[in-house]
């Protein structure tokens, strides 16, 4: 059992060998270096992220310089919008013989109008119908007008609850801001009612066109107070649909723009469902 002597001995030297690790009185050294190994070290890491840094800031401001304030660098060859509704909701059901149950819907297109209200409008340009507005030139672009009358029993004015009271709802449809599209052909909106139910609506305005005049959009900052061209769907709701929830799609029709994505439902196209109780 000579082992058993030994390993005080053993301890001694392990803790010593330690100590002499974290500093060595003889050489100098503070964990295996000495003071001027440990500048050194320092000195190349601080050259080195500092390089890093200097050559980082670099690349960022030629890559800077490069950028447009106004048009985003990278964008898909063809863009296509997608399609929205106001009020803001997939699923718009109500009581018709309840204000407080519909007010968020009224109130939400309410809002939405704001910008498309006809004073507001008349400040802007008024435009030609059926033809591009390129401005490729100017610094700052000039919105084409869209008064909000166009939307006439949609629009709010002579009608405030936007046809809710009345159980036929006015549903509004535009598409997403794309900047530099230029739809070919003429979009319009076609809404459907999905199953073998027949349902009546009205569309303003009338054409349910969204008028070549309002492409191309130039982005938020060239092109200030842009307003998108909306069309109105008035469901014509009978107390015969009252109770039941129908589902809706509208499309973009009539213009190059895809609306049969198998994957992206929202491209081009828009499903909702409705449903009114009394
Ligand atoms: C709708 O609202 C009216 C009035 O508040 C109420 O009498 C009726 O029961 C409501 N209908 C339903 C289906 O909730
Ligand atoms: C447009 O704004 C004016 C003044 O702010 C207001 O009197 C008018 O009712 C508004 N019209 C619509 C349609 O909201
Ligand atoms: C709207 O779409 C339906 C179904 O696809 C079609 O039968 C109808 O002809 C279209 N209406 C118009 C005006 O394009």
């Amino acid at each position: 059992m000579s082992n058993k002597d030994e390993k005080p001995e053993e301890q001694k030297e392990s803790q010593s060998t330690w100590k002499d690790f974290v500093y060595n009185p003889r050489t100098g050294e503070f964990i295996g270096r000495t003071a001027s190994s440990w500048a050194l070290i320092f000195l190349f890491y601080l050259v080195f992220y500092g390089f890093l840094a200097g050559m980082f800031s670099l690349t960022m401001w030629v890559m800077l310089q490069t950028l447009d304030d106004h048009t985003p660098r990278y964008r898909d060859r063809v863009s296509n919008p997608g399609l929205v509704i106001r009020p803001k909701s997939l699923d718009i059901m109500f009581n018709r013989s309840d204000p407080l149950n519909y007010r968020q819907y009224v109130q939400h297109l309410q809002s939405f109008l704001q910008k498309y209200n006809d004073t507001v409008q008349e400040k802007n340009e008024l435009c030609a119908v059926g033809e591009y507005y390129d401005q490729e030139g100017e610094e700052v672009k000039k919105v084409c007008q869209f008064k909000g009358s166009l939307l006439r029993q949609c629009s709010g004015v002579d009608d405030a609850n936007f046809g809710y009271a009345e159980g036929k709802p006015c549903v509004l449809v535009k598409m997403n801001r794309i900047i530099g599209l230029k739809p070919r052909g003429d979009p319009q909106i076609n809404c459907t009612v999905k199953g073998d139910r027949a349902l009546q609506m009205d569309y303003f305005p009338n054409d349910r066109r969204f008028d070549k005049m309002y492409f191309p959009y130039y982005g938020k900052k060239a092109h200030e107070n842009y307003v998108q061209p909306v069309v109105a769907v008035k469901l014509l709701l009978t107390k015969e649909d009252y109770n039941t929830e129908l589902t809706v799609e509208c499309k973009v029709e009539g213009c190059d723009l895809r609306n049969n994505d198998e994957r992206d439902k929202f491209l081009g196209r828009v499903t909702f469902r409705v449903k009114v109780t009394e």
